[in-house]
């Protein structure tokens, strides 16, 4: 698919279909929707004055356009609500909800129209963004009833913008808007055709085509690494676990030495192994590596948007399943930095793998630690499918996330992670143990997770409410939502500004 940033006038645009936004006190005798109106034979002031559209977000009306007041025959308005409430995140989703609207109208040149003007650039982005990830569709699987439409461009119009910053911002979109849909597949895919050995596949893919440094360990080098925390919940499977590590060097720094990590929960099904999990909706847990599946999505758009700082990507993958070899309850693991872990519940897996792979990520020199999980069950009942966890040890860090997160429209809420809560995974027979009871549970996950942090600064995202969303929206399919891919990119930009 072509992006285009253009800033000609609407009335002459060159697409078979035109998608505008209107707030809710648009009148449709003034401004843009005056000529439109003209355009649609008075049709707009009908649909308005009989409330069948009152611009609410995500409300949409189709027209046909006949004369010569428009160059495109076809017509789409977006709700888009309160103008004030207009932002980032705002933008993004009328940008899918034009996407998938048209798409369904078999439209194959789409024009989009988002009327925010104060930085062209930035909302040429956040459009094509949102516009890619709605033409997302999870069903790859499918032989019938497949979403086999297709645009072939669309365009952002902002009348009177800088022409160049308009196109930078579409191609920008188009990076991301990408690499975003790429994790959403990966996330995706069942565990039976995303193993370990996949995922490493995959991410050496990625880095070929775009120019990273990969290494994947093995188990034997995990051994002699001494990741028996890793290694423990690997031990059930038959298939061998997989560590990747990408990196991304930027041909000028901005201060050398810095070196930022992404860590990702990879666990590329979770069963819960011995602690076996209720057999509803275990399919989801396909989506269990989400956490890896946003690590090497961000590296792939980090490698083509090039900031001058270097980014670690680190991946800890491991299937979590049952067998006469798994690690039973009330065993005991050696993580790589020698802390013993009692294993309360096998089913509390991604914070073993996590633990290694974050004191790898030290080991290989990394200054400040993101890293990315689909950890708890316990983040949806606190936060639901609305608010990202943030929680760490460093408030800059934090900050500059959630920060990131305003610029591109994602919400991170933080919560607490005071030293109390490391009383509840006190251990009586080993260091620690993996699971702190019933309270605060996306916390006393988090900190066990300091633990192998320990002095470096470091941010935990706790991503198992938001990784996946359901129902369908406007401007998304049910399925993988590819969360904190845009915040992440957004933070490594700023860092390296
Ligand atoms: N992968 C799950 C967390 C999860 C649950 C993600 C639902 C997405 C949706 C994780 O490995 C897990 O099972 N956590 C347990 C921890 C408990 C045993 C302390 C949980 O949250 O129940
Ligand atoms: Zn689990
Ligand atoms: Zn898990």
């Amino acid at each position: 698919m072509n992006v285009f940033g253009i800033s000609k006038p609407i009335t002459e645009i060159d697409a078979q279909a035109l998608a505008v936004a209107v707030f809710k006190d648009d009148k449709a005798d003034s401004g843009v929707l005056k000529n439109l109106d003209a355009a649609v034979g008075g049709m707009i002031s009908d649909v308005m004055k009989s409330e069948e559209f009152a611009a609410k977000e995500g409300e949409t009306v189709y027209f046909h356009v006949s004369g010569e007041k428009l160059k495109a025959r076809r017509l789409l308005l977006i709700g888009c609500g309160e103008r004030d409430a207009y932002k980032a995140a705002q933008i993004t989703q009328m940008g899918g909800s034009a996407a998938r609207v048209l798409r369904s109208k078999n439209a194959k040149t789409v024009a989009i129209v988002p009327r925010a003007g104060d930085d062209a650039a930035r909302t040429a982005q956040n459009v094509i963004v949102g516009a890619i990830m709605g033409l997302f569709e999870p069903d790859k699987y499918r032989t019938k009833d497949k979403e086999e439409r297709e645009l072939k461009s669309v365009t952002v119009v902002v009348e009177g913008a800088d022409k160049r910053a308009l196109q930078r911002g579409a191609d920008r979109g188009q990076i991301i808007g990408e690499s975003i849909n790429f994790t959403r597949d990966l996330a995706n895919e069942p565990g039976g055709y995303m193993t370990p050995t996949i995922m490493a596949d995959r991410a050496k893919t990625v880095a070929k085509e775009f120019g990273l440094e990969i290494d994947v360990l093995d188990q034997k080098q995990m051994e002699k690494l001494g990741m028996g925390a890793l290694l423990g919940v690997a031990r059930g499977s038959d298939e061998p676990p997989k560590l990747i590590v990408m990196k991304y060097q930027p041909s000028r720094f901005r201060r050398k030495g810095d070196l930022l990590a992404l860590v990702g929960k990879g666990i590329t099904f979770d069963s819960g192994g011995i602690s076996l999990k209720p057999g509803e909706n275990m399919e989801l847990m396909k989506y269990d590596m989400s956490g890896a599946a946003t690590v090497i999505g961000t590296m792939r758009a980090i490698a083509q948007l090039k900031p001058s700082i270097a980014v670690l990507g680190v991946a800890p993958c491991s299937e979590n399943l049952p067998s006469g070899k798994a690690t039973k309850p009330g065993d005991i693991l050696k993580a790589m930095t020698g802390k013993t872990i009692e294993v309360i519940n096998t089913d509390a897996e991604g914070r073993l793998v996590l633990a290694d792979a974050i004191a790898y990520a030290k080991k290989l020199g990394a200054t400040r630690i993101i890293d990315m999980a689909t950890l708890t069950g316990a983040v949806s009942i606190a936060l639901g499918d609305v608010n990202t966890a943030i929680l760490g040890t460093d408030q800059n860090l934090i900050d500059g996330v959630i920060d990131a997160g305003k610029g591109v429209g994602e919400k991170f809420w933080q919560l607490p992670l005071d030293d109390d809560y490391t009383k509840q995974i006190k251990s009586d027979i080993a260091d620690i143990k993996n699971v702190g009871g019933k309270k605060a549970g996306t916390i006393t996950a988090a900190a066990f997770l300091k633990e192998f942090a320990e002095e470096t600064p470091w941010a935990h995202l706790d991503i198992a409410g938001t990784a996946w969303g359901d129902p369908a929206t406007p401007y998304r399919s049910k399925g993988p939502t590819g969360v904190a891919v845009r915040t992440l990119i957004e933070f490594i930009e700023r860092a390296a500004r």
